[in-house]
């Protein structure tokens, strides 16, 4: 560019230069296109705009901030151009990568847990009975875990739960009855409660026990509650969580805060080809009138009755699912499975 001394020639090898970019740009219908003309026209080293800016130096000091300014706006221009082609050449490229026939990729839905799944259908089942849910500590004092609910000290029956002990009279939880204890004691009856939460066995983590897993327990308490409320309650329960003909039974068992206590087996068929089965799905009984007398409740006046069940297991036998560990893995190719549940 040293032939460049004054500013028409200056002006001059600018509009070509404008001209020239205005055929290699529109022209350029790929991104390799798009790159060979910013190569040409800006590049660092041989672009001839970039070549034409050492030409600034040899003009007339007067004419230098006039040319510049031109120099400027046709950089901006071409810069600008080129920009804009490259958008449009790389979006038209992965378009061209996509076929179209492919199916459209399914986007990964969330699910809830199976256990999940249970407890919210069993609470709405309840719910439309007049139950409420009620919570509480997992932490226990012993005497809400066994003493309120009618264990005499070092009766047997402790044993069933293999108890883990935090000192000072403080365990965890072995079932969700202290919450049938605390509401009756902060609450008077009528009572209609549903308790779930987690409780705590001294246990193997193997594929039918895990140290820790749900329990669902329900107490109503009223006057005049009879064992005949409790199996109507309870089979209805039955038909809406596993089909309006499902058969229910009743066998003897026991607890100590419940009097008689019984055990609700449900005759279901999991469709695993071995046809239908009884499976024994909670634990049930009248509440004993020592455990409402320890909560402050007339046993003359008021009876009631409360069930206790494993939402884990129930939906294992639900599910199919043979193993109590997959339970707990969060594992999302378990997991997924009930995104359509
Ligand atoms: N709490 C009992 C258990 O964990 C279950 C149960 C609850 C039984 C309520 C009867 C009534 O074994």
């Amino acid at each position: 560019m040293s032939d460049i001394t004054t500013l028409d020639q200056f002006n001059a090898e600018l509009q070509r230069i404008q001209a020239r970019a205005d055929v290699l740009v529109p022209a350029a219908t790929t991104t390799e296109a798009v790159e060979a003309a910013r190569v040409e026209l800006v590049g660092r080293t041989s672009g001839v705009l970039t070549a034409l800016s050492t030409a600034l130096g040899a003009l007339p000091k007067e004419d230098r901030r006039e040319a510049g300014q031109r120099f400027n706006a046709v950089r901006v221009a071409i810069e600008s151009a080129l920009d804009a082609a490259r958008v449009t050449q790389s979006a038209a490229a992965s378009v061209k990568l996509a076929d179209p026939t492919m199916p459209g990729r399914a986007a990964w839905r969330g699910s809830r847990h199976p256990v999940s799944i249970v407890f919210d259908e069993i609470e709405a089942i309840f719910r439309e009975l007049g139950f409420t849910v009620a919570l509480g500590p997992e932490a226990e004092h012993e005497w809400y875990n066994f003493g309120a609910l009618n264990f005499p000290a070092d009766h047997p029956a402790m044993d069933m739960h293999d108890t883990l002990y935090l000192g000072e009279g403080r365990l965890l939880r072995t079932h969700t009855s202290p919450v049938q204890i605390r509401t009756m004691q902060a609450y008077a009856p009528p009572i209609r409660i549903l308790a779930p939460g987690n409780v705590y066995r001294r246990d193997f983590f193997d594929a039918t026990h895990a140290p820790v897993f749900s329990q669902l327990e329900g107490l109503a308490i009223d006057e005049g509650i009879s064992f005949a409320d409790l199996k109507a309650t309870l089979a209805l329960f039955a038909r809406r969580f596993y089909g309006t003909s499902t058969k229910t039974r009743f066998g003897p068992s026991y607890f100590p805060f419940t009097e008689p206590s019984a055990q609700m087996e449900v005759e279901v068929d999991l469709d695993d080809g071995r046809g239908p089965r009884w499976l024994e799905i909670m634990g049930c009984g009248l509440v004993h009138p020592a455990v409402l007398e320890s909560c402050g409740i007339d046993s003359e006046r008021y009876s009631g009755w409360a069930f206790g069940m494993g939402p884990g297991r129930i939906a294992m036998s639900r599910y199919g699912i043979n193993d109590i560990r997959l339970l707990y893995d969060s594992d999302v190719r378990f997991l997924e499975q009930f995104s359509a549940c």
